[in-house]
């Protein structure tokens, strides 16, 4: 029986998670902001090692929100040196495991070096089935949406769909996540509890796990402390707990 009992919810086939708590890490340590980043990427490895063994097909990570552009320029360098280093190391597991890599975000403002990788493992990853791992990367939930509402509104004035056709079903297929369910838990590191632009549509009926522990120190048994804490949760899409199927609150 699964920790919530007869009435928890399937497995999560959508994890999220907003890594947060680098730069704390660092000071606590004395350390450097960047050596925080450093370490979070050793957190990431293992987040994909565990959402892969145990099955969850979508693992998406906010890896650097559109804000981010902002930190100072050396921060920023770090990062995306990380970034092009993770995208060139894990191709070979990505390929060795059917993990399919996609991104979100407003990617063309990232430096082309980074690009170029980023490309290439797209390419290469794109045939995998087993389980998709999405990265955010200049992602900002806003301006998703500002560019699907672009996108239908180009094809409304070539006269390719007329207004009675844009559903959320459409609107859905014209964001960054277009084909990907949508969230079911959302997890969030460092303590802090809000949603800062992540996923802003897609997350409308996710649970939320919140949890103190820092993004370098996110382990596997951080990760199944959350999927414990979601299997109790009763999700009701908006119903009574009858129609949900969930007991009665007490
Ligand atoms: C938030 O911590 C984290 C980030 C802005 C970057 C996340 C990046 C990584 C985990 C490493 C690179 C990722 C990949 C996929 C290679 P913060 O810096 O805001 O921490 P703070 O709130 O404690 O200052």
């Amino acid at each position: 029986m699964q920790p919530g009992g007869n009435d928890a919810p399937p497995p999560p086939r959508h994890v999220a998670i907003i890594m947060d708590g680098n730069g704390r890490w660092a000071k606590q340590r004395g350390l450097p902001r960047v050596e925080g980043h450093r370490m979070g990427v050793r957190a990431v490895r293992e987040a994909v090692e565990c959402a892969r063994e145990l099955g969850i097909p979508y693992l998406t990570l906010y890896a650097f929100s559109l804000e981010n552009w902002g930190r100072p320029s050396g921060e920023v360098r770090t990062l995306m040196a990380l970034l092009k280093e993770f995208l060139t190391s894990e191709l070979p597991l990505m390929r060795k495991h059917g993990i399919r890599l996609r991104v979100i975000g407003e990617t063309s403002s990232i430096p082309f070096a980074v690009r170029q990788v980023l490309a290439r493992t797209l390419s290469a990853t794109a045939e995998n089935a087993d389980m998709t791992l999405t990265l955010g990367l200049s992602y900002a939930g806003r301006n998703e949406i500002v560019r699907a509402v672009r996108r239908i509104a180009s094809e409304a004035v070539e006269g390719k769909i007329l207004p009675e056709a844009v559903t959320e079903d459409l609107f859905s297929a014209r964001l960054d996540t277009a084909g990907m369910p949508d969230p079911d838990l959302v997890i969030r590191t460092s303590g802090e509890i809000r949603i800062s632009n992540f996923l802003l549509w897609q997350s409308a009926y996710s649970e939320f796990v919140f949890t103190d522990v820092l993004w370098p120190d996110f382990g596997k048994s951080d990760f199944l402390r959350a999927l414990e804490e979601y299997s109790r949760r009763h999700r009701r899409f908006g119903l009574t707990d009858e129609q949900a199927g969930a007991p009665p609150a007490k």
